[in-house]
C-alpha cells in the first residue's frame, strides 16, 4: 500500500466509489464529509449508483465531474488514472455485489479499474439485507478483502429499507470519513520536510565484492512512509533498500559512505528534519582492486587494510542550520540495559544530535525483521520515549516526538 501523499495544503486526493443500493443516498453525506475536510473528491459511481441518486447532487457536491464509464476519457487513461492519483479510496455504499467483485478483482467497470490501479488504502462501507450479509459467500468474500488489508466499516445493526431490522445498514457517513482518514493518519507533518537515509552501505573491494552491513532499510522505509502520510516531504537517501520506496518520495539511491554522505549534505540544507537510519559503513578498504582478487595471487590468508569513513551524522549536526532537527541512530549488541543505556547516551552527546534512536541488534534480532524496539534518547542523553512493536507503529511513535513543539 502506498502512502498518500497530500499537497503542501495537507488535501488528499479521495476517489469516492458509489455503487447500486438505497444506501447511496447517504454517499452524498460521505462525499460532503470529505469536502468539508478539505480534501479534493472524485466520484465514481456505477450506472446502479446513478438510480438512486442524481448526478448534479453529486457533482455539486463533491464540484467535481462525476465519472461512471470505462469508455469516457480514454485519451487520458482514465480507467487507471484516477486510482494511480488517488491517496485514499473509499466506496460506499458497497453493495453484496461490489464486495463480490472486489474479492475477485474484477475489472469490468470504472470502479473495478480504479481499485486494481491503485495502491492507495482502500475502505469500503458495505450495506446490503441482512441475509445476503450473513450469506456465506459474502462472508467469505468480506474475509478476503480484510486479509488484503481493506478496512471495512460497518455495517450496522438496525432498520433496513424494508420492515426487516438487523446487520446490514450502511455506517453513518461522518463514521465512514472519520474511519477513513484515521487509516492515512494524523496531518501533523503538513509543511514539513525530512531528509531520511535508509539501508545499508557497501565498500567494494574489486568489482564482485564488497564489505557491507544487514540493514535491510525497513525501519528508514517505514519513517519515509509514515512521514509522508502524516504530510511531510520525503526526500529518501536509499542504500541498497531490500524494501520498496515509497512512491511518495523523492529517492536517491547510493552505494558507498561516501556517496551517502555527499546525497544528504546536498539535500541537507533545503531540510528541517534529517534522519540517519541507514548503517553507514565505519571503515572501506584503503584501496579497490581494478580487477577480481584472485586467491591464487593471494595465498592461504588475505589482509585487508581499511580506512575510517567520515562521520555523515556528526557532520551533519555540525552543519546544522538553526531550527533543523537531527535524528541519529545506534544499533547496538550491549546485552546490558544500563550499560545499553550510558553506550546510546554517550553517542547522543557525542554526535550532537536533537535524538537518538538506540535500537539493540544481535544475529537473530533488529536486521532484517519486521519488528523493533527502541529507546530514544535527547541530545543530553536522557530516555525521551520506550517503545516496541512492529516498524511502522515504531515510526509513527518516533514521529510523534518530532511533532512536539519541542523538538522544531
Ligand atoms: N553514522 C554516520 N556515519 C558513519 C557511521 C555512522 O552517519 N560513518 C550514523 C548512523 O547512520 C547512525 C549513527 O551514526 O545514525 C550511529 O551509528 P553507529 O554505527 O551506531 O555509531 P558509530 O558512530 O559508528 O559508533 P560505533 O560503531 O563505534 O558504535
Amino acid at each position: 500500500m502506498t502512502a498518500p501523499t497530500p499537497d503542501a495544503a495537507g488535501r488528499l486526493t479521495v476517489v469516492l466509489g458509489i455503487t447500486g443500493g438505497i444506501a447511496a443516498y447517504k454517499a452524498v453525506g460521505v462525499a460532503r464529509a470529505f469536502v468539508v475536510a478539505g480534501h479534493d473528491v472524485h466520484i465514481v459511481a456505477t450506472d446502479g449508483a446513478l438510480r438512486f441518486v442524481g448526478r448534479p447532487t453529486l457533482e455539486a457536491i463533491s464540484r467535481n465531474p462525476v465519472h461512471t464509464d470505462l469508455y469516457e476519457g480514454v485519451a487520458e487513461v482514465r480507467h487507471v488514472a484516477l486510482g494511480q492519483r488517488a491517496d485514499l479510496i473509499v466506496i460506499a455504499p458497497a453493495t453484496a455485489h461490489t464486495v463480490a467483485s472486489l474479492a475477485a478483482g474484477l475489472a469490468g467497470d470504472l470502479l473495478g479499474t480504479t481499485v486494481l490501479a491503485s495502491s492507495a488504502p482502500l475502505v469500503i462501507a458495505p450495506a446490503m439485507h441482512t441475509e445476503m450479509w450473513e450469506h456465506p459467500a459474502t462472508v467469505a468474500n468480506i474475509a478476503t478483502l480484510r486479509s488484503r488489508g481493506v478496512t471495512i466499516v460497518g455495517p450496522e445493526s438496525g432498520r433496513l429499507t424494508g420492515s426487516d431490522a438487523g446487520p446490514g445498514r450502511m455506517a453513518e457517513p461522518e463514521m465512514i470519513v472519520e474511519a477513513a482518514l484515521a487509516i492515512v493518519g494524523p496531518r501533523d507533518l503538513v509543511g514539513r520536510s525530512i531528509l531520511i537515509s535508509a539501508g545499508g552501505t557497501r565498500e567494494p573491494l574489486d568489482p564482485v565484492r564488497f564489505l557491507g552491513n544487514r540493514s535491510s532499510g525497513r525501519q528508514g522505509v517505514a519513517l519515509a512512509r509514515a512521514a509522508l502520510a502524516r504530510g511531510a516531504t520525503v526526500t529518501l537517501v536509499a542504500a541498497h533498500l531490500e524494501v520498496d520506496a515509497p512512491a511518495g518520495a523523492t529517492v536517491i539511491e547510493v552505494g558507498t559512505a561516501a556517496e551517502l554522505q555527499a546525497a544528504m549534505r546536498d539535500h541537507a540544507a533545503q531540510a528541517d528534519t534529517v534522519i540517519m537510519s541507514a548503517a553507514v559503513a565505519d571503515f572501506r578498504p584503503v584501496s579497490v582492486a581494478d580487477g577480481k582478487i584472485k586467491k591464487d595471487a593471494v595465498g592461504e590468508t588475505l589482509s585487508l587494510s581499511l580506512e575510517r569513513t567520515p562521520d555523515v551524522l556528526a557532520g551533519l549536526a555540525a552543519a546544522r542550520r538553526p531550527g533543523q532537527s537531527i535524528i541519529g541512530f545506534a544499533a547496538e549488541t550491549e546485552r546490558d540495559d544500563e550499560r545499553l543505556l550510558q553506550i546510546g547516551a554517550e553517542k547522543a552527546r557525542r554526535k550532537g544530535v536533537d535524538l537518538l534512536v538506540v535500537n539493540r541488534v544481535g544475529w537473530s534480532e533488529g536486521f532484517g525483521s519486521s519488528t523493533n524496539s527502541v529507546m530514544v534518547l535527547d541530545g543530553a542523553g536522557s530516555v525521551v520515549a520506550r517503545t516496541e512493536g512492529d516498524k511502522t507503529s515504531v515510526a509513527h511513535r518516533i514521529l510523534d516526538l518530532l511533532a512536539q513543539p519541542r523538538i522544531p
